[in-house]
């Protein structure tokens, strides 16, 4: 195969981050229609059956999503014909990701807080060869935020007109143990069923304290976007972030990102050290001298018998 030049497409990709951020920002999300996505009336490109729909008042899609991820892919597909394209408003049950190229997109990851115009949404472009991801890019418009990555050449942010590389500290702490942790979770979409009870139980036991069984981590944060904690954990500024339900396009770019920064990925059910990015279970580790391995085995501790379960 040509060799791919991953700082071309990651310079593109920035390009292309900043005029989808202009489109955001130009969107007044209060006034425009929003559906749910997984709703087949709304969106005839996400024909799930009925029974798969998760909970319609927790899944939004904007106009915005979709103008975007079809700005992204026509720029991305006219540079690069021979790449295949996975987004999360073209994606169709039945999509694998192969070993081919391939860009991952999420028009705007966190389209919960844009349509509230709560300031933690992003645009997360990922590049994954072999399956494994290679460039991701995260911009937070609102913040003008932005997350870089390249296999095997470190992640950055730039804010403020400067650029620093991540994690943050130069020389991060070593981790010890989940109750010097700062947690990283989400609800998600899906509010009925053992995934979500689930989820409750191991909210509830790691905020817990040790009397009562619990880990008390310093505290949870659900930021509303798995790109955003994802880098927050690249950054150092979370130690850990933990999701069930999330798609590749949440996580491809900040798994790239993640893992420059000395961080690691795992999965989110208990055992599953080869996560996948479309394994839609993750278990994300900020980067440390030691420790992230028993952090993992107590995250698992902590999630005990239970298994998520999501059809990918
Ligand atoms: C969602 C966000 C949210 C996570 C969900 C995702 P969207 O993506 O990342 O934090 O909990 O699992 O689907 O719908 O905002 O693109
Ligand atoms: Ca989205």
């Amino acid at each position: 195969m040509v060799e791919i030049n991953l700082q071309e497409i990651h310079d593109l990709l920035v390009t292309i981050a900043h005029e989808a951020g202009r489109l955001m920002l130009a969107a007044t999300p209060s006034h425009l229609s929003s559906g749910t996505k997984k709703n087949c009336k709304t969106n005839p490109s996400f024909p799930l059956p009925p029974q798969k729909l998760p909970h319609p008042a927790a899944d939004l899609v904007t106009e915005t999503d979709q103008a975007v991820e079809k700005m992204v892919s026509t720029r991305l597909l006219s540079a690069h014909p021979t790449f295949k394209f996975i987004g999360e408003e073209t994606y169709y049950p039945g999509q694998k990701l192969t070993d081919s190229p391939t860009f991952i997109v999420d028009p705007i990851d966190g389209t919960t807080n844009f349509v509230h115009a709560f300031p933690a949404f992003c645009i997360s472009l990922g590049l994954a060869v072999n399956k494994s991801p290679v460039v991701g890019v995260i911009y937070n418009p609102f913040l003008e935020e932005l997350y870089t990555g390249i296999k095997g050449k470190g992640s950055f942010v730039t804010r403020n007109g400067l650029k620093l590389r991540l994690p943050l500290k130069q020389e991060p702490e070593p981790l010890r143990d989940l109750s010097t942790c700062l947690v990283g979770a989400e609800w998600g979409s899906d509010r009925t069923g053992n995934n979500f009870e689930l989820k409750s139980k191991v909210f509830t036991k790691l905020a817990s304290s040790k009397e009562q069984g619990g880990a008390m981590v310093h505290s949870i944060r659900c930021v509303g976007s798995a790109a955003l904690n994802l880098v927050l954990v690249a950054a150092g500024q979370q130690d850990v972030f933990w999701e069930g339900g999330c798609w590749a396009w949440d996580v491809c770019a900040g798994w790239c990102i993640l893992v420059e920064a000395g961080g690691i990925m795992v999965g989110g059910n208990p055992g599953d050290w080869e996560a996948t990015i479309e394994g839609r279970k993750y278990l994300a580790i900020r980067g440390a001298p030691s420790g992230q391995k028993d952090i993992v085995e107590e995250m698992w501790k902590v999630i005990g018998d239970g298994k998520m379960d999501y059809e990918s």
